[in-house]
């Protein structure tokens, strides 16, 4: 018994030894593992007391308290200490951060033409009141297809224009437009959407042709809708995004989800007489539209006795070409620094 009293002072003393000279959390926790822990030193006189007689016990358990009660609180107090030391070294290293040691004119980054283009985009439509939605890039043939209106045996369902998956049915989409039907069927009129996003197609790939690209589309369910309405959506956003005047014109296009369908261009905004951007022609094809077919307005719930509406397909990454006077679609998609940072 002797013995075990003599050790709980030691312990005692060598660990207050032990804490001076202490000088990081690392050491300290070694420490602790050591005297504290569960296998520590003062974990193993616990056997030792067993041993003892009942008077002997009660005298020592006590001891043995304390001494685990004394050596955690001036643990505790040495880690608050050395806590706050190692706060006070960090600011002091704060304190020698120059921040006039940067240089002006260094190289930044900036965000990718992408999402540039999709900030503004956003931003011209919500002005009109839209909203953005988005969908699946893996979607359903059902959606990306035939509630759309697109049979069977469309050619845009030729295997040459899709990439399908593995699983049944399931495609990565082919355009934007399946969101249309997913908006419906989750939304009621009058609806007022916008939908960026990338899409796919099983092509080879060259200056204007990617097997990945993007579109936004954009749908307007609402009472008496008509194609001036769209026309004229269409005009304002395309000189908000040319930031200039320009003129539009519809020309017929077939669509399967739209009846009638159209196809706008508007007048070219780098020239007067004909540049390379326009093919000399003075006009630029811009997007497919057109009013909602019945057929897809009832695939998406929407009763067609009540409403209408129109709907449109931007080629996101033509626009983004048009607008920068960028040639080859392949610079858009790599990591080609000399050519991003430009913008
Ligand atoms: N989805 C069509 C495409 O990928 C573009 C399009 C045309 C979308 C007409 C529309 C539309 O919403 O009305 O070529």
């Amino acid at each position: 018994m002797k013995t075990l009293k003599t050790e709980i002072q030691t312990i005692q003393e060598s660990f207050k030894k032990a804490l001076e000279s202490v000088y990081s959390l690392d050491e300290l926790e070694s420490i602790r593992v050591t005297y504290l822990g569960r296998k520590g030193t003062i974990a193993n006189l616990m056997p030792h007391l067993a041993q003892l007689s009942l008077e002997d016990k009660r005298e020592l358990g006590p001891l043995i308290n304390e001494l685990k009660m004394v050596t955690e609180k001036l643990f505790n107090e040495k880690k608050e200490d050395l806590f706050d030391k190692s706060l006070e070294e960090q600011e002091a290293s704060f304190k020698d951060f120059d921040v006039t040691a940067y240089k002006p004119n260094q190289p930044e980054g900036s965000l990718h033409l992408y999402t540039q283009a999709t900030q503004d985009i956003i931003s011209i439509f919500s002005s009109m009141g839209y909203s953005v939605e988005d969908g699946p890039e893996v979607e359903t043939e059902f959606y990306n297809f035939e509630a759309l209106n697109i049979p069977g045996d469309h050619p845009a369902r030729d295997m040459q224009d899709t990439f399908w998956t593995t699983l049944p049915n399931t495609l990565l989409r082919t355009h934007t437009s399946p969101v249309q039907i997913r908006t419906m069927q989750q939304q009621t009129p009058p609806l007022k959407v916008i939908v960026p996003g990338r899409v796919y197609r099983h092509e080879a790939t060259d200056a204007s042709h990617d097997f990945q690209f993007h579109q936004f589309e954009g749908m307007v369910i609402d009472k008496d809708i008509s194609l001036s309405h769209m026309i004229a959506t269409m005009k304002h956003f395309l000189e908000t995004f040319f930031k200039k005047e320009l003129k539009v014109r519809a020309r017929p296009g077939y669509f399967p989800f739209v009846e009638p369908g159209i196809e706008i261009d508007m007048s070219c905004p780098f020239c007067k007489d004909g540049c390379s951007t326009c093919k000399k022609t003075k006009w630029i094809e811009m997007v497919g539209a057109g009013l909602i077919h019945p057929h897809v307005l009832t695939s998406g719930g929407i009763d067609t006795k009540i409403y209408t509406g129109f709907a449109f397909g931007f080629g996101l990454t033509r626009l983004i070409m048009i607008k920068y006077g960028i040639s080859d679609i392949r610079l858009l998609h790599t990591a080609h620094v000399e050519f991003l940072k430009q913008f």
